[in-house]
């Protein structure tokens, strides 16, 4: 097996594994909104989302490691890898904004509204729409 292909299959799986980080935190934080007054239920849903975040945090850095190799170690680049890694540090951003909402959740601090955070959470899969496409297709 050619270890370019090795990495880039180590590539894809940290990405779905990142990604299931990045869609499940923000539904966390729906559960935690519509939890209500139940103290212990709020709890829980905050310390799932606390390990879940340390460690989307561990799956990002296996992602970029393996993506920094096929970009500078074999040589693969483009603009179209310039503007991909411009949605994967907004996606970031998505990420450790999610986190921060969570940490004020652990204070009491009120959420914005369930709905509010269903539509929160749709922008993930925008982002991973064109940044797979152009990763797959590199249009430039
Ligand atoms: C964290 C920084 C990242 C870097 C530096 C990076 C870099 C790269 C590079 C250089 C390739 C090789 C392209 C090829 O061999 O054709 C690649 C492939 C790929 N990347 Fe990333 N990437 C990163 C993050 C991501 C993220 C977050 C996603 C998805 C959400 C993603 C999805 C993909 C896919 C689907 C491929 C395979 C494309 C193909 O084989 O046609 N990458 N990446």
């Amino acid at each position: 097996m050619h270890p370019q292909s090795i990495t880039e299959t180590l590539h894809i799986v940290f990405v779905i594994s990142w990604m299931s980080a990045v869609f499940y935190l923000p539904r966390i934080l729906v559960n935690i909104a519509e939890a209500g007054d139940e103290p212990a239920v709020r709890a829980r849903l905050v310390l799932m989302g606390r390990r879940l975040y340390r460690f989307g945090h561990i799956l990002f850095a296996l992602t970029l490691l393996a993506g920094l190799t096929l970009w500078l170690h074999y040589g693969i680049s483009g603009g179209w890898l310039h503007a991909k890694l411009l949605l994967v540090a907004l996606t970031l951003v998505y990420f450790i904004v999610c986190g921060r909402m969570l940490k004020r959740a652990d204070t009491g601090a009120a959420l914005p509204s369930g709905k509010a955070l269903r539509w929160f959470n749709e922008i993930p899969v925008l982002l991973v729409l064109v940044i797979v496409y152009l990763a797959a297709a590199k249009p430039f």
